[in-house]
């Protein structure tokens, strides 16, 4: 089974502030859901908690170390039971959706990163650790402009959609 990782960051590697996104991009999210239905999706029970329900078309697997739990998620108290859950049923490509905190800890898993890069720089609390891409390939990149209203301002920043797969 590969392990992805799919996020979406601004210049500083910022990724949140009180537990929500830092923009609202709907291509990025057409995107994500794109990429992700059909798949197992992990992730941290705070990122569970501020999208507030199982995505549809996804089978959601939820890490916690404590007791939480939610109708139509999977919650795990250790990685290798998410994983093994995932591999049971079929999975091919897992996904890590998030957070912070759990990019970080499962990034040495990761085979392949969809990543969005946003053009904002503004105020956060949750970041993405700098990643160094020289052990990785560049597989597909696209590019969005901004999209601004009427009088000009940007309503959604612009944001580059890169695939990097990890050099063997
Ligand atoms: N820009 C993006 O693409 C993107 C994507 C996703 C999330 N985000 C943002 O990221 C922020 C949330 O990130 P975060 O770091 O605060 O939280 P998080 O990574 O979503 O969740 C952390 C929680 O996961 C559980 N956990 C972590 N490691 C574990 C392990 N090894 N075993 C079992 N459980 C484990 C713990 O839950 P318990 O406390 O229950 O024990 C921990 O408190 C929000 O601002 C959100 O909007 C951004």
């Amino acid at each position: 089974m590969k392990i992805s990782m799919i996020v979406a960051y601004g210049k500083n590697w910022e990724i949140g502030l009180d537990n929500q996104m830092l923009w609202h991009i709907s291509e990025d999210f057409k995107n994500f859901k794109a990429i992700t239905s059909g798949h197992h999706i992990l992730m941290g029970r705070k990122t569970f908690e501020s999208i507030g329900k199982p995505l549809p078309n996804r089978t959601s697997l939820v890490l916690t170390r404590g007791d939480f739990s939610h109708e139509g998620v999977h919650t795990f108290n250790n990685v290798q039971e998410a994983f093994d859950k995932a591999r049971e049923s079929g999975e091919e490509e897992l996904f890590i959706i998030g957070g912070a905190n759990i990019y970080e800890s499962l990034f040495d898993y990761v085979d392949k990163m969809y990543l969005s890069e946003v053009d904002f720089e503004g105020e956060a609390d949750a970041y993405l650790k700098e990643i160094d891409f020289s052990t990785w390939d560049l597989q597909e990149q696209r590019e969005y402009e901004a999209i601004k209203n009427e009088k000009g301002d940007i309503i959604s920043p612009a944001w580059n959609f890169k695939v990097w797969v990890k050099k063997d």
